[in-house]
């Protein structure tokens, strides 16, 4: 691990623990950027050379996406981050007025702009599906089906939700929507790179994520996939075969694929850098080895953090992948995660809703970086001791 480590300059001298907000990029993910740059300046931008490196780029992205996903390369359209990913997918329904969307209650801010904009543009209302932590998927399966009315259209929701670290039953809640004709979108923004993922077995309608976050690839890398094509709805030159106006009637052909959806002018070489990227995580064993050591870690953070006073995962039960939200009481979230970071390089977040703070744990972490967090928080607690009341289990004596 230290080899493979060594290779990241943004975790020397620091305890990074925010891979839910950005991964670290590699020397060798570094150079590829540097490298894609430069060879497109060697061979001439649009030049009919220049073009056709951007066309192996595409067609090499969503091969190597494909086999990572399970998926074949056909359903998948580059998109620059899980939003746009997810504004693809949920403006591609045909919505008609009194149409429903259901939102899971723990999406994105991004996601619930979309929804909103919807409702507003289209006259569709929304639902709210109710989540807490822990809930064992039969409850969610059930409310998910006291939500879901027969003019609801679609639900959205996290694989992994980012405020808890909580994975959803996604499988079984995207067959119950296909067998009521609704179609499910997925933000895999936390789930990408973490969950070992077979998005064909999941059986969702798209998922989208982003390369920046565990994937450890550049910002302005991600992707859609789509089961089945939508209407196309922002678009532009590269998502067709041909266009012109004949007879002052546009006439376009459609690409018959995902790259219906690309609109234009991209930063290709940051392709090449995200396929190093993912070629790197994948010399250090296998998708699911990787799945287990995060997990692993993760639990082991959030017992000891459990056992200093006052500190109080959001989560009870072991954790099924790498974020690890709590509570530290009588501390605000957002002033424990800016004095960690200026005072310790320490660098975990804050999280709105429910407030708390959360560390994301990477196969990339270390057992030193989880003791450096652990200290630093006892030593907080023990700075400024929580009040007796605000010791959990102490409420009732108040
Ligand atoms: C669940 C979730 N969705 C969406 C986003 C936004 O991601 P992006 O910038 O890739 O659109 C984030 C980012 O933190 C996230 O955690």
């Amino acid at each position: 691990m230290s080899d493979h480590r060594i290779q990241f300059p943004g975790l020397q001298g620091r305890v990074y623990l925010n891979y839910g907000g950005q991964g670290p990029l590699s020397e060798t993910t570094l150079r590829a950027i540097a490298d894609g740059y430069r060879q497109v300046e060697l061979l001439g931008s649009y030049s009919h050379a220049g073009n056709a490196w951007v066309q192996q780029e595409l067609h090499a992205a969503k091969q190597t996406l494909g086999e990572q996903l399970g998926v074949s390369p056909a359903t998948l359209t580059l998109a620059e981050n899980t939003t746009v990913g997810c504004n693809i997918a949920l403006w591609g329904i045909d919505w008609r007025p009194g149409d429903r969307l259901l939102l899971s209650a723990w999406e994105h801010p991004g996601i619930v702009a979309i929804a909103q904009v919807l409702q507003r543009r289209f006259g569709i209302a929304i639902d709210v599906l109710p989540l807490r932590p822990d809930a064992p998927p039969a409850e969610i399966l059930a409310d998910l089906a006291a939500q879901c009315r027969d003019t609801t259209r679609a639900l959205a929701l996290s694989h992994v939700a980012w405020n808890t670290g909580d994975v959803l039953p996604l499988a079984e809640m995207a067959a119950f929507c296909r067998s009521r004709g609704i179609r499910t979108v997925v933000d895999g923004a936390q789930s990408a790179g973490v969950l070992p993922l077979d998005l064909a077995a999941l059986g969702a309608d798209a998922y989208a994520f982003t390369g920046h976050k565990w994937w450890l690839g550049p910002q302005g890398t991600g992707v859609l996939y789509l089961r089945q094509p939508l209407q196309p709805t922002y678009v532009g030159w590269r998502g067709l075969d041909g266009g012109h106006l004949a007879e002052g009637q546009p006439q376009v052909a459609w690409h018959q694929d995902g790259s219906v959806f690309e609109v234009a002018t991209s930063a290709y070489p940051l392709l090449a850098a995200w396929r190093s990227a993912i070629a790197e995580v994948n010399t250090w064993d296998t998708p699911y080895a990787r799945y287990q050591r995060l997990c692993a870690l993760a639990e082991n953070l959030r017992q000891r953090l459990a056992q200093i006073p006052g500190v109080t995962p959001i989560k009870q039960q072991p954790l099924a992948t790498g974020l690890v939200c709590f509570t530290v009481a009588g501390h605000n979230p957002s002033a424990v995660a800016r004095h960690l970071e200026t005072a310790q390089q320490i660098c975990i977040r804050a999280i709105p809703d429910p407030l708390c703070l959360r560390a994301s744990v990477h196969y990339l972490t270390t057992e030193a970086d989880l003791a450096a967090l652990v200290k630093a928080i006892a030593a907080l607690v023990e700075k400024t001791p929580v009040p007796p009341a605000l010791v959990p289990g102490n409420q009732a004596s108040t």
